[in-house]
Formats: structure tokens, C-alpha cells, sequence
């Protein structure tokens, strides 16, 4: 089997991060999402991968590379205009060729990876295999709908939804869905849906076998979902020190300590994970929180946040919660008279300043 990863979309719902950085590259608990996307596929056996992008292309390419660093080859596939989901399986017809193949989307997170998905897909005679979980908003996404265990209907972003069975951004397909991508038409929003080409298939007798998501499953379009996803990570990781901690700190429940991290005089309070390089000096860092590489928190307070990398927060009276802190960022207490509060921040930014 091949793979293919989406990985074009201008990420708005993540502005300011994604003014400077793809949205597949913010990491969640310290690895990027496209990251854990490629791992999930190489896990499931599949090493030939196609990677679609879009403006965001010489950054995703930069950091992903040839796929040696997971063992496997990757080949991008430029897509000019976001036209797509079923736009993008077309471009890629050279790519995928006759073999069957899963499409991730390169912003999904799913727990528990999709070896077994993959597994009873590659040994099965159906012809599409789509995954589906319980979500309380179905309207947000495509949906499904199930008689006797078959897809009879699949409608997307559904003013009146018919179940609460939205489709998780995996799919995989055998070479019959390049048909069914010719044959659909534009939707409202002027994409080729895959929902749409998944309906041709049910209603011209191809096998699409549903299957229902017990775990979680996150999309990771915005600051919540971002910070939900690594919570559900960091939960499931397990302790490990490769930096130092002195005498006078503290750690608490489940704590990573990446290679180079110094944690001097303060105290962590699991899950948490400290990146590579990173100082954390007289302070507090929180359950849920994520501090990327090269990043200074000094006599502050975080806790339930992600911080990116090369950022510095720094004598902060007040505990930063919530938040999805950028690269480069820098957050003092200013000594200077008047005093006031002084910024610059980017356009679309949020602050809660009490
Ligand atoms: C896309 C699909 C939708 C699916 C969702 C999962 O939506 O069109 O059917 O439920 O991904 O993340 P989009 O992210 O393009 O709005």
C-alpha cells in the first residue's frame, strides 16, 4: 500500500502562528503533527509516500525532507489551489497508480495510529474503507449516514445532520475512487469533496466499509484543539530525564526532560514535557504544557500551554494558562517608567491581560 498525506490548507484558524509556519508543523507535547503523521503511516507498514502541499511547500519540505529519517521515501505533490480533498487524490493519480492507498490528512491525530486500520483494509476485497467517530458537532464535518452497519448517505458540513457519524480525515481507497473523483462536480465552496466521491462509490456498488472510532481523535485547525491534543499525549507519556534538574527543583508526576534542558530552582508539575535546550529557572510549569526547544522561562508560572520554540517569558506576575505561545516570542515585565504595557504583537493575535 501507499500513502497519501495532506498537507497544503493556510491554517487561519491558528493565526498569528500560521502567518510564519505551516499549521502540520506546530508540534503537539514537542512533535510536529505532520511528524505524527508519518510516524502513524511508517508504523502501519507503509513506506511510500506522497506528500500534497501547497503554499506552505518549501517549509514542509525543509523539515520533513526525502523520508530517510523514518525509513521510508517521500515524493511531494504540488497542488496550485486549494481544490480539494478528491482535487488533491487526482494530481496524485501518477503517484498512487493502481495501488491501494490511505489518505491522511496531515492535520489529524488519531488515538492509537492506524496499523490495524490498514492491516484489515490491505487484506479485505473492499474497495474504500472510511473511518468515523461520535463528535457532539457533527455539522462541522462530513457526515455519515448507517443502515445495518453500510453507508447508505455521506453529506458534508450538514445544516441538518443525519447522525452524529462525522468522517475522521482517514481514508483509504483502491484506484476505483479516481473515477469517482472524475465524475463529482464542485461543492458550494468550490472543492472537489472527497465526501462527495466517497458517495459515488456507495451508489455506483463499490464496497465502502465504515468503521467507528472508539478512542480520540483530534483535527487540529485551532488553538483548542491544538492544546486538547496535547493533553491527550502528554497523558500517555512516560517519564524520562536527559537534561538536569538541581536539588532545589521539583518534579511531579509524569515529566520529559529533553536532551540539554536545564530546570533550575522550580518546580514541574506533570505531564509535562520540557524540549531540548530549554531553561526553566525559578519558576512553575503546570500540567499539560509543552516547552519546545530553546526556550527561557524564568520566574514565571505556565501551566496548560504550548510554547514554541526560541521564545522567553520572563517575570511574569500573573500564571499564563490556555495558550498557544509562538517562536521567538518574548514576555517580560517591563522595568521602565511609565508604567504601562508595551507590545508588538502580529495581526490577528489574542491577549487576556488582567
Ligand atoms: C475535511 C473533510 C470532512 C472531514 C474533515 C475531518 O473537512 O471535508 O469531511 O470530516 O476534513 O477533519 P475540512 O477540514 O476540509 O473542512
Amino acid at each position: 500500500m501507499k500513502a497519501l498525506i495532506l498537507s497544503g490548507g493556510k491554517g487561519t484558524r491558528l493565526y498569528p502562528i500560521t502567518y510564519t509556519s505551516a499549521k502540520q508543523l506546530v508540534p503537539v507535547a514537542n512533535r510536529p503533527v505532520l511528524f505524527r503523521a508519518i510516524d502513524a503511516i511508517v508504523e502501519a507498514g507503509i513506506t511510500d509516500i506522497g506528500i500534497v502541499v501547497g503554499d506552505t511547500a518549501a517549509e514542509i519540505e525543509a523539515a520533513v525532507g526525502d523520508g530517510s529519517a523514518w525509513g521510508a521515501t517521500i515524493e511531494y505533490i504540488e497542488q496550485e489551489a486549494p481544490l480539494g480533498l478528491a482535487h488533491a487524490v487526482l494530481i496524485s493519480e501518477n503517484f498512487l497508480r493502481d495501488d491501494r492507498f490511505v489518505m491522511f490528512l496531515g492535520d489529524n491525530v488519531l488515538e492509537g495510529g492506524i496499523a490495524d486500520l490498514v492491516r484489515q483494509f490491505s487484506d479485505s476485497e473492499w474497495n474504500s474503507q472510511i473511518v468515523l467517530t461520535r463528535v457532539p458537532d457533527p455539522q462541522h464535518f462530513g457526515v455519515a449516514e448507517l443502515r445495518n452497519g453500510q453507508v447508505v448517505r455521506l453529506i458534508e458540513k450538514p445544516k441538518d445532520p443525519p447522525s452524529d457519524l462525522a468522517l475522521v480525515g482517514i481514508y483509504m481507497f483502491d484506484a476505483h475512487i479516481f473515477e469517482a473523483a472524475k465524475s463529482i462536480k464542485p461543492s458550494w465552496r468550490g472543492e472537489l469533496e472527497i465526501t462527495d466521491a466517497i458517495q459515488y462509490l456507495v451508489d455506483h456498488g463499490y464496497k465502502v466499509f465504515p468503521y467507528v472510532h472508539e478512542g480520540w481523535w483530534i483535527d487540529t485547525g485551532k488553538k483548542k484543539d491544538m492544546l486538547d491534543c496535547n493533553r491527550l499525549l502528554l497523558e500517555n507519556m512516560t517519564s524520562q530525564n536527559l537534561g538536569t534538574v538541581d536539588e532545589k527543583s521539583n518534579l511531579s508526576g509524569r515529566v520529559i526532560i529533553e536532551r540539554g534542558a536545564k530546570i533550575i530552582n522550580s518546580t514541574i508539575r506533570g505531564p509535562a514535557i520540557i524540549g531540548e535546550n530549554s531553561r526553566i529557572v525559578d519558576a512553575y510549569v503546570g500540567p499539560y504544557t509543552a516547552i519546545y526547544h530553546d526556550v527561557l522561562v524564568e520566574n514565571s508560572e505556565v501551566e496548560h500551554c504550548i510554547v514554541l520554540e526560541n521564545s522567553k517569558i520572563v517575570g511574569i506576575g500573573a500564571r499564563i494558562e490556555d495558550s498557544l505561545i509562538g517562536r521567538n516570542v518574548e514576555i517580560t515585565r517591563s522595568q521602565l517608567r511609565p508604567k504601562a504595557y508595551r507590545m508588538t504583537i502580529g495581526d490577528n493575535s489574542q491577549i487576556g491581560i488582567l
